[in-house]
């Protein structure tokens, strides 16, 4: 998952299917300062190819990344000079430092393999807050907002590149798969590559217990985002 082939053309899809990630740094700034006003620092866990880092890194007076790929995070340090991104597992996380805000964005935590997986991720984020810190959790789909069999289809025009990607989703108990296939064409060439994707599909108690658990209050924020909603809560 998230090797070179995906890391390279990362941006350019996910930026052609309509994520904004300005305006998405934008609202994670005033959630944290609505809850800590004078928050100077944010740890950006499953950063990915650092899109929301690029923006945030204006609005705080220190940024950091962390991500499991070294293919992601190579992009990451390429865009972000001077910002420190780190290859690491998000469930036993140990910067050694800690921050005013931690954040996990675009469903990065739905890829752990079960639910005590990502209370563990949860409970390493909130380990890297000074007390009142805020953290915050972009989940993937409930069971009861999940749709089986989806399909979707993008055609994707870049500068030097064209890429078209299809994909469906398979329910599978507790998780789902998304089986990706992409053709990307070069002047000098085309090429196919398949990614195939494990989320876990959590209920809403899963996630505010894991937030409970790793000692910070939670709360619920439909709608935003993505529509998946986001998860936000502050250290004890
Ligand atoms: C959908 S991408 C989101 C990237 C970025 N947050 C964004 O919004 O563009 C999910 C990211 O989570 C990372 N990831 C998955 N499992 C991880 C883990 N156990 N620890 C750290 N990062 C992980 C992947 O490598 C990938 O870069």
């Amino acid at each position: 998952m998230f090797g070179a082939d995906l890391s390279e053309v990362y941006d350019l899809v996910y930026a052609s299917r309509g994520q904004d990630f300005a305006a998405e740094a934008t609202l994670v700034a005033e959630l944290i300062r609505a809850r800590r006003p004078d928050a100077g620092s944010l740890l950006d866990v499953g950063c990915g190819t650092g899109e929301h880092l690029r923006w945030l890194r204006g609005l705080f007076d220190r940024v950091e990344g962390v991500d499991l790929s070294a293919a992601m995070v190579a992009v990451a340090r390429a865009k972000l000079p001077g910002v420190q991104v780190h290859v690491a597992d998000m469930c036993r996380l140990d910067l050694g430092r800690r921050f005013d805000a931690v954040i996990s964005l675009s469903t990065a935590v739905a890829y752990l393999p079960s639910v005590e997986a990502m209370g563990r991720a949860v409970a390493r984020m909130a380990g890297h807050l000074h007390p009142g810190g805020v953290l915050l959790v972009e989940p993937w789909y409930f069971p009861e907002t999940f749709l089986d069999g989806h399909i979707a289809a993008d055609i994707i025009r870049g500068a030097d590149r064209t890429i078209s990607r299809v994909s469906r989703t398979e329910r599978l108990d507790s998780a789902a798969r998304i089986e990706s296939h992409y053709v990307v064409a070069h002047a000098d060439g085309i090429r196919h590559f398949r990614e195939d994707q494990v989320f876990g599909v959590w209920a809403r108690e899963d996630y505010l217990a894991a937030f409970h658990q790793a000692g910070c209050t939670a709360e619920y924020l439909p709608d935003v985002q993505s529509g998946r909603g986001l998860f936000v809560g502050r250290a004890r």
